[in-house]
C-alpha cells in the first residue's frame, strides 16, 4: 500500500513537471482511501502535489482568481414561444464556438446557442410543450431540475436522445413560483456536457409572485448568476479530460452566466440575485465584501415564508438561493462586489447614483411548513452516502440502470434519513438531489434546520457525519433519480434510482 502510494506521488509529480496541471491518468484509481493507515494518510496529505491537483478534500480545492470586472456580465435570452404546430417551445442542445476571451473563440456547447443556455419562463398552470433537438455528436437528455413532473419527462439517464434525434415532451405546470434549472443528464456524458456549457434556466412565476412587489424586471433588477468554476488551458480552451477530477472537477476561473470577469450594473435599489451553483463540485459561500447584509427569499422551490436576513449563503452544485440586495442601503457603494468564504472577488458591482424608488415588498411570502404528522411519520427510506473519488457509493452499491433501489406511492409522504458516513480521511460534503420532487428538510442532526431551508428544496448539502430528515412526496409517477450533484460522484456511480408507483 505505502509502495503504491509512493508511485502515486511520483507519478503526480511527474505530470507536473511535465506542465500538466492534473491527473488525467487518474492516478487515485488505484487507492483505497478507507483502507489507509494515518502514517499513510499524512504521507499522501503531505503530498504539496495531491493537494494540488488530485485535491482530497474540498479544502484543497484551487482558489478562484478575482473578477476583474472588465465585461459586462451576460444575461441569458428569454426563450421565445413558438407556437407552430402546438410547439410552445424549442430547445435544441448544439455545440459550438463563443469568445468568452476577447479575440479567442472557445469551443463550447449550449442550447439554442453556442454557450450556456435561454431562461425559460413558464407559468404555473401552462402546458408546456418543448420540442428538444439533440444536435450534439454524442448522446444527451433533456433534464429538468427541480421540475415536479412525470418519470418520463424528466430527461433521466433513461431518456436518451442520439445525435440528430428529437423529441416532444409535454407537462403541465403544478408547482409553485422558483428558479430551476435544465441539464443533461446521460450516464457517463453529464459532468463532462454540463461543463462545456449545457445548462439553462427555468423561472416559473405564479400569482403570488407577481404580486408580491419584488424585483421582477428580468436583466435590469432580478439577474440570474449561473455560477461556475472551469479550467482554460493555455489556448482558452476547456479540456474536461484533462482537468478531469473524480472527486469533482474545479477550476481556478469563475463564469458568471458564462462572462468571464464579470461586473454588474445596478441601480441603487432593490436587486433581486437568483444565484445557482451550476458548477460540477465547488462549493461557494456568498457574501458582500461590505459586510452588509441581505435577504435570502426563496430556496430550490419556492418562497420561504418571510425574508431571511443574513450576510452569507452556502450553496453547494445544484441549490439555488434568491437574494435581494438593497443598494440605496448599502454602508458604501463604492467597490462593492460579491466575494466567497476565500474573499474572491466573484461579481464587482458598479452602483449607478440614479436613485430608484424603493418598492415595498409585502413581508408575507409564502405559507410553508413542516407539519406536526410530518415530524411524527417514521424513517422508512435510508439513504447512506459514503466515500470518495472513484469509490463512492449510495447504501453500499453504485449505480444500476437495471436496479430500482426505492418504490414510494404516489402522493404519499415519506421521510428519507440521509447519512453522510465519514472515511478515515474525514469524508466531504456531498449535495444530494432527488428528481422530480420539491422536498421539506424535518431536521439536521436532529435540529430544526437553518431558517433559510425553511422552504422547498430539490438538492441539499449533507456534511460529513451529518443525518438530515426530509419528508419526501412525488406528485407523479415513474422512476427518478436519486444523487450526489458533484457531477464526477454520480459519474462514478453515487446515485440511485425510486420508481413511485
Ligand atoms: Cu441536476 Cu440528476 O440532476
Ligand atoms: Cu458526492
Amino acid at each position: 500500500m505505502a509502495l503504491k502510494i509512493k508511485m502515486t506521488a511520483l507519478a503526480i509529480s511527474l505530470l507536473v513537471i511535465g506542465g500538466c496541471g492534473n491527473t488525467n491518468s487518474k492516478p487515485d484509481e488505484e487507492m483505497d482511501h478507507s483502507k489507509m493507515s494515518d502514517e499513510e494518510m499524512d504521507h499522501s496529505m503531505m503530498s504539496g502535489d495531491m493537494m494540488e491537483n488530485g485535491h482530497m478534500s474540498h479544502d484543497d480545492i484551487v482558489s478562484l482568481n478575482n473578477s476583474t470586472g472588465e465585461n459586462e456580465l451576460k444575461i441569458p435570452p428569454m426563450l421565445e414561444a413558438d407556437n407552430e404546430d402546438g410547439v410552445a417551445y424549442t430547445v435544441r442542445a448544439q455545440q459550438g464556438t463563443t469568445e468568452i476571451f476577447k479575440g479567442t473563440q472557445t469551443k463550447t456547447s449550449g442550447y439554442n446557442g453556442s454557450f450556456l443556455g435561454p431562461m425559460l419562463r413558464l407559468e404555473k398552470g401552462e402546458t408546456a410543450i418543448i420540442k428538444t433537438i439533440n444536435d450534439l455528436e454524442e448522446e444527451t437528455t433533456f433534464h429538468w431540475h427541480g421540475l415536479e413532473v412525470s418519470g418520463g419527462g424528466d430527461g433521466g439517464p433513461h431518456s436518451v436522445l442520439a445525435p440528430g434525434e428529437e423529441r416532444i415532451i409535454e407537462f403541465e405546470v403544478t408547482q409553485e413560483a422558483a428558479t430551476l434549472w435544465f441539464h443533461p443528464h446521460a450516464v457517463g456524458k453529464t459532468a463532462e456536457q454540463v461543463y462545456n456549457g449545457l445548462a439553462g434556466l427555468i423561472y416559473i412565476e405564479d400569482r403570488n409572485s407577481t404580486s408580491l412587489g419584488l424585483p421582477s424586471d428580468y436583466g435590469k433588477n432580478d439577474f440570474p448568476l449561473i455560477v461556475q468554476d472551469r479550467t482554460f488551458d493555455a489556448d482558452k480552451q476547456l479540456d474536461y479530460h484533462s482537468v478531469m477530477n473524480e472527486d469533482g472537477t474545479a477550476g481556478d476561473t469563475l463564469l458568471i452566466n458564462g462572462t468571464v470577469n464579470p461586473k454588474l450594473t445596478v441601480q441603487k435599489e432593490k436587486v433581486r440575485l437568483r444565484l445557482l451553483n451550476g458548477s460540477n463540485a465547488r462549493n461557494y459561500t456568498f457574501k458582500l465584501n461590505s459586510g452588509d447584509d441581505f435577504v435570502q427569499i426563496a430556496t430550490d422551490g419556492g418562497f420561504l415564508n418571510e425574508p431571511v436576513t443574513l450576510n452569507e449563503v452556502t450553496l453547494t452544485p445544484s441549490e439555488r438561493a434568491e437574494i435581494i440586495v438593497d443598494f440605496s442601503q448599502l454602508s458604501t457603494t463604492k467597490d462593492v462586489a460579491l466575494i466567497n468564504e476565500e474573499g474572491a472577488i466573484l461579481l464587482p458591482f458598479e452602483v449607478k447614483d440614479q436613485h430608484v424608488v424603493v418598492k415595498q415588498a409585502s413581508e408575507k411570502m409564502n405559507d410553508f411548513s413542516v407539519t406536526a404528522e410530518e415530524k411524527a411519520l417514521p424513517v422508512t427510506k435510508k439513504v447512506e452516502l459514503f466515500g470518495m473519488m472513484d469509490q463512492v457509493t449510495i447504501n453500499g452499491k453504485k449505480f444500476d440502470p437495471d436496479r430500482i433501489d426505492f418504490i414510494q406511492q404516489q402522493g404519499v409522504t415519506e421521510v428519507w434519513e440521509i447519512y453522510n458516513k465519514p472515511d478515515m480521511m474525514g469524508g466531504m460534503i456531498h449535495p444530494f438531489h432527488i428528481h422530480g420532487t420539491q422536498f421539506k428538510v424535518i431536521s439536521r442532526n436532529g435540529e430544526e434546520p437553518a431558517e433559510n431551508e425553511r422552504g422547498w428544496k430539490d438538492s441539499i448539502s449533507i456534511a460529513p457525519d451529518e443525518k438530515v430528515k426530509i419528508a419526501v412526496q412525488f406528485k407523479h409517477k415513474g422512476v427518478y433519480m436519486f444523487h450526489c450533484h458533484i457531477l464526477e460522484h454520480e459519474e462514478n456511480g453515487m446515485m440511485g434510482q425510486i420508481k413511485v408507483e
